[in-house]
């Protein structure tokens, strides 16, 4: 077994083993390891500065990061008069407010929050915005469901955000003091602090996620897309919903834990197959695939510095899986043509690999589901057995899953053993 002797973060090349050999050279994943070991150690001192900091050396990433969903989740509407999506010059049935009792909105894609001030934390009004309906919708976290309702009284006004939603919203969230260096997912939420890198631009003290093994590559997004809790809770007396103290480079495994789920069970997150049922648990879906144990990322798939497609695609939904799935990849699909594989015509919603593989089963709101990240195909005879819903019927919604299992066990290529089950 070779041992690392010696590593230094300044300069990796630095690391030989106790035969002397350049092992960083000579192994790649050792240049990972090295480095990531190296930079831990360095993150300690380090400090934030802010995305505003980056954009004078990095233009265009700027550029595109500026729009998108994540650099724009939360927003002041005093500086954002448009950020207010609803028209709320004519009140809301459920809970009348104005413009001026909200010092934040949270969201635009499917759900639409608002958060009042009061002393020096921001609490959620009990009304949402549901964006795909245009219709208002309560907004209350029931008991039975999230883990911390139990650590909350019901009322709104007494869940705040520093504690449940803004580790996830911000970056570097300060516990104490409660002030933050960015709201929003800025770049040094996945950079790490880059004070230092501001001044001394260099690859070895800034993080960059290609560079890290795949646990840790997809932990940078990991630590806010799942349902989980601190592995210690309660923090300095309050329970915290997000992963406190970690930063990208540290294991995120050492300060949180995805939610338990037992297999068999239907509960608030999990369908009884183990896939999501909420949203927010891409995380949680993905670490249990097949494409990421074979060292794909979330970032094989999304540019989070933004994209002209939907969720940040690096390629339009209809091609992205093309890049490495085709008839004769040896990833698969295992047809002569895409038209054997998926039995519905090209062009047809029925050919499309997300529809079957990424149905969209994880509730956001009532009535809003968002897509599952698990890419495995759920048959519909797990619909029949374990109650969890299945592409198929998610379209041909008129059709039981017993019409939809007799279906599949015609399609040739397709193996009756697995379906079956
Ligand atoms: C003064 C100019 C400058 C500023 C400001 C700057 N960078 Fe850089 N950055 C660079 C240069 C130059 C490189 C390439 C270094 C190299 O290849 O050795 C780089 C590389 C990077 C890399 C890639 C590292 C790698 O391993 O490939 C990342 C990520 C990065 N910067 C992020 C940031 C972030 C985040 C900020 C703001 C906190 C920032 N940069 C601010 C100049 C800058
Ligand atoms: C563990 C991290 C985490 C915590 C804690 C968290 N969020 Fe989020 N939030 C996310 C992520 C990731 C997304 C994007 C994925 C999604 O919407 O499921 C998101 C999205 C949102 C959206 C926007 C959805 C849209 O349609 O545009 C709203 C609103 C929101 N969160 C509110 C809250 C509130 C309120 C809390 C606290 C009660 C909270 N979040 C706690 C990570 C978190
Ligand atoms: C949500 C996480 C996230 C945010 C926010 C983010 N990045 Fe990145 N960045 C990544 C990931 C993942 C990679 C590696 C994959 C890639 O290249 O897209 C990366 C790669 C990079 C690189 C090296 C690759 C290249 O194209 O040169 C630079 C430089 C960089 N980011 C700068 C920035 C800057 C500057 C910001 C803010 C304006 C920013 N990033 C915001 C996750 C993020
Ligand atoms: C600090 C927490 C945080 C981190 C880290 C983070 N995200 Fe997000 N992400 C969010 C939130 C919050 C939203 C919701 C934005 C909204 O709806 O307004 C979001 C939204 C998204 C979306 C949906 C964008 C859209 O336009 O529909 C994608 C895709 C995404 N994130 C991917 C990633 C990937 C990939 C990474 C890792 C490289 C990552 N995120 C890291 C918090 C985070
Ligand atoms: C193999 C490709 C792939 C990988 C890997 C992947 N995603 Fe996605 N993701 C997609 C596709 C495709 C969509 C759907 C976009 C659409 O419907 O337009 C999506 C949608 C999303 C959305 C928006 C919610 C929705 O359902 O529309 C978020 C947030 C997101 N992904 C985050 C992540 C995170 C975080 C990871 C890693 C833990 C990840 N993704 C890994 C392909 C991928
Ligand atoms: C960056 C390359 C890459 C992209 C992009 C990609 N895949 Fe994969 N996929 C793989 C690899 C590698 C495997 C593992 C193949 C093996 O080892 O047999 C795989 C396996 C799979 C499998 C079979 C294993 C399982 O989980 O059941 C499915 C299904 C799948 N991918 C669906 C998709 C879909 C749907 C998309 C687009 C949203 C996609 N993939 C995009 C690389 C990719
Ligand atoms: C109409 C539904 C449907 C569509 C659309 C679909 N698949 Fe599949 N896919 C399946 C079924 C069913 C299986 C077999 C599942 C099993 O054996 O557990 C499967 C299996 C796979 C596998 C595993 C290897 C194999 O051949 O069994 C891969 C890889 C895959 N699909 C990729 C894709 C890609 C890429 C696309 C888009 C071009 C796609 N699929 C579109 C239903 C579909
Ligand atoms: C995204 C929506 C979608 C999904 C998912 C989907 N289908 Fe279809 N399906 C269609 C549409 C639209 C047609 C009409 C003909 C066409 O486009 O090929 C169709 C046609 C069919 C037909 C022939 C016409 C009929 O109604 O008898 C069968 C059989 C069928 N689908 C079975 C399935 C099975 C089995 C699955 C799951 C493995 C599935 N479909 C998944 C949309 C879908």
């Amino acid at each position: 077994m070779r041992q690392v002797k010696s590593c230094r973060m300044s300069q990796p090349h630095d690391c030989f083993d106790t035969l002397g050999n350049d092992i960083v050279s000579s192994n790649p994943i050792m240049l990972r390891l090295c480095c990531l070991t190296a930079f831990s150690i360095s993150l300690l001192s380090a400090q934030y500065t802010g995305s505003s900091a980056c954009k004078t050396c990095h233009p265009s990433l700027y550029q595109r990061w500026s729009k998108t969903r994540m650099a724009n989740v939360i927003r002041d509407p005093r500086e954002h008069p448009d950020a207010i999506i609803p028209d709320l010059s004519k009140p809301n049935p459920i809970y009348p407010f104005t413009k001026d009792d909200v010092a934040f909105v949270y969201g635009s894609k499917w759900k639409q929050r608002y958060f009042k001030k009061i002393g020096d934390d921001y609490f959620p009004l009990p009304v949402q915005w549901d964006v795909t309906h245009q219709t208002w919708a309560p907004y209350s976290v029931k008991a039975g469901t999230d883990w911390w309702v139990a650590f909350y009284p019901g009322d709104n006004f007494k869940r705040p955000t520093g504690t449940l939603c803004d580790g996830c919203h911000s970056v570097n969230y300060n516990i104490q003091t409660k002030a933050v260096t960015e709201w929003n997912v800025g770049c040094e939420k996945c950079h790490g602090p880059g004070a230092v890198h501001v001044q001394r631009p260099s690859r070895a003290n800034i993080v960059n996620p290609a560079r890290l093994d795949y646990v840790h590559a997809s932990d940078v997004c990991v630590q806010c897309h799942s349902q989980g809790r601190p592995l210690k809770n309660p923090i300095e007396g309050k329970y915290y919903d997000w992963p406190v103290g970690f930063q990208v480079g540290l294991n995120l495994h050492d300060y949180w834990q995805l939610e338990d789920h037992k297999l068999g069970e239907t509960t608030f997150t999990h369908f009884a197959d183990g896939t999501g049922h909420k949203n927010r648990m891409q995380g949680n879906d993905f670490v249990d695939s097949v494409m990421y144990t074979r060292g794909v990322t979330c970032f094989s798939c999304h540019d989070v510095h933004g994209t002209e497609n939907d969720a940040d695609l690096l390629k339009p939904v209809n091609v992205l899986c093309l890049d490495c799935h085709g008839p004769r990849s040896p990833n698969g699909p295992r047809a002569a043509s895409l038209e054997q594989h998926t039995h519905h015509k090209v062009g047809s919603p029925g050919s499309e690999c997300v529809n079957c593989h990424m149905p969209k089963i994880e509730q956001t709101i009532p009535g809003v589901n968002v897509r599952s990240h698990t890419f495995r195909f759920i048959s519909p005879a797990r619909t029949e057995s374990l109650k969890i819903p299945n592409p198929c019927n998610v379209c041909h919604a008129d059709k039981p899953a017993a019409w939809a299992l007799a279906a599949l066990k015609q399609w040739p290529g397709v193996s009756p053993w697995r379906i079956a089950e």
